[in-house]
């Protein structure tokens, strides 16, 4: 491994990988434990270097096969399967703007990624940053795991990379291509499911998890809790590796970052004061960014940032709290108008999950507020188009308000998220 500049520990028995950044400097090192086969980098965030291995017979036309971690490159370079190959410096499901000038180079790329439904949404998302025209990939099937399971189970890794694919034109496809997906799918299919929740075994029942690409909204009186749920429920998200923007229009960033903090943690943060610096060091490592926008905001502004982040951070789900507060308090009388600025903001978010392969999760006020009825999604404000748009809705009902014990699922969609008492 001298081509890679390989450092080794004896005494922590850690092997040191250089990250390089675009001018051939060692920007920080990815750490692999040959113990625990943990791997950690370092800095912990913002490394602007890839991981590089060149074989000595490496040729500058050369196609860099692009692996999720160290294991997956030291097999494919043990087995000699190929003469160029790239790690990033903090896997997969985020590529940092700073590393693509290292990357461009390059005239080729093979993704070879993971079994699963996360990963093949990061090989798009990733094809989408270099370039689908310089990326194919190899496709997640049974007997095309990844690097090193598949040289587990004795297959032929150069036979793999010969068999990678470009990706399809965005609006033609063929059956060809088509093919693969359904049997990936179907060889995948307790993984096509989605992120499960830790705190929400409930929820996973139902939704199967959060997927990419689709269009939640979230409902519920007053004061029930929406923003509060939300909030542990992205993070729930978050510490899972799920990208995440939170757009808080309702209540300050420091605010909800305090809460989230508070919810990470588990124990009152104004008894512990002392380890303050612990937690938000721990909570600093989430991959969450927050809009700094307050209040009243037009929507093309708030799109253009949604966009903005997507591609930047790689962001797979952005949270809206609450469209009421985007839109505004004022025109209270044209209700009519309202409607309609609520019915464009849905569609607009629509769009954008769709096209941007990314969750968006809405939370928008009742219509009206029973004393004593339960919710349903007629009561979302502004009627059919929130309902008819989403792929999950979710009802927080107060239970102090309401009868009903435990959950209850008027569709399978939709979700009653009941409020525990204290
Ligand atoms: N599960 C819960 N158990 C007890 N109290 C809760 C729970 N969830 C939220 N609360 C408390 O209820 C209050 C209102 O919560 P929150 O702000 O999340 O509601 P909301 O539905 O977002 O309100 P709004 O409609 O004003 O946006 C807060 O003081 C919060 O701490
Ligand atoms: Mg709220």
């Amino acid at each position: 491994m001298a081509q890679m500049n390989l450092l080794y520990d004896h005494l922590s028995q850690t092997l040191y990988f250089p990250l390089m950044s675009f001018c051939n400097l060692i920007v920080g090192y990815k750490c692999l434990s040959t113990v625990s086969c943990v791997e950690k980098t370092v800095p912990a965030i913002g490394a602007s270097g890839i991981i590089l291995y060149k074989s000595k017979t490496y040729n500058s036309n050369e196609t860099a096969i692009i692996v999720p971690n160290l294991e997956d490159l030291l097999v494919i370079a043990a087995n000699k399967a190929a003469n160029l190959i790239i790690c990033f410096p903090y896997g997969i499901k985020n590529l940092p703007q700073e590393v693509l000038p290292c990357l461009e180079s390059y005239n080729k790329f093979i993704l070879w990624f993971g079994n699963d439904e996360p990963d093949w949404d990061s090989a798009r998302h990733v094809a989408k940053k270099l370039d689908n025209k310089r990326c194919l990939f190899i496709r997640p099937t049974d007997l095309q795991p990844r690097p090193k399971i598949a040289s587990d189970l004795g297959y032929n890794l150069k036979e793999i990379i010969r068999n990678a694919q470009p990706i399809w034109h965005k609006s033609i496809t063929t059956f060809r291509s088509l093919r693969q997906d359904i049997l990936s799918d179907l060889q995948n299919i307790d993984k096509v499911q989605g992120v499960k929740w830790i705190r929400y075994p409930a929820l996973n029942k139902i939704l199967k998890g959060h997927r990419r690409g689709e269009f939640t909204v979230l409902t519920g009186p007053t004061g029930s809790g929406k923003t509060t749920f939300m909030s542990e429920y992205s993070l729930d998200l978050a510490i899972q590796g799920v990208n995440t923007l939170w757009g808080s229009f309702e209540i300050k960033n420091s605010r909800l970052a305090r809460t989230m903090l508070q919810q990470m943690i588990g124990v009152p943060l104004d008894e512990n004061l002392e380890k303050f610096n612990v937690y938000a060091d721990e909570f600093e490592k989430l991959p969450i960014f927050f809009m700094t926008f307050h209040g009243q905001q037009s929507i093309k502004l708030v799109m253009e940032a949604v966009e903005h982040a997507t591609y930047m951070h790689d962001i797979a789900h952005v949270i809206i709290d609450n469209v009421q507060f985007m839109m505004g308090t004022l025109d209270e009388s044209k209700f009519t108008d309202r409607f309609w600025k609520q019915d464009q903001i849905i569609s607009a978010f629509r769009t954008f999950a769709t096209k941007f392969n990314c969750h968006v999760s809405l939370v928008i006020h009742p219509r009206k507020e029973k004393e004593d009825g339960e919710l349903t999604t007629s009561s979302i404000f502004g009627g059919v188009k929130a309902s008819q748009e989403a792929d999950n809705i979710l009802i927080v009902q107060d239970k102090r308000l309401t009868n009903i014990h435990g959950k209850k699922y008027l569709q399978p969609r939709i979700v009653i998220v009941v409020i525990l008492e204290l």
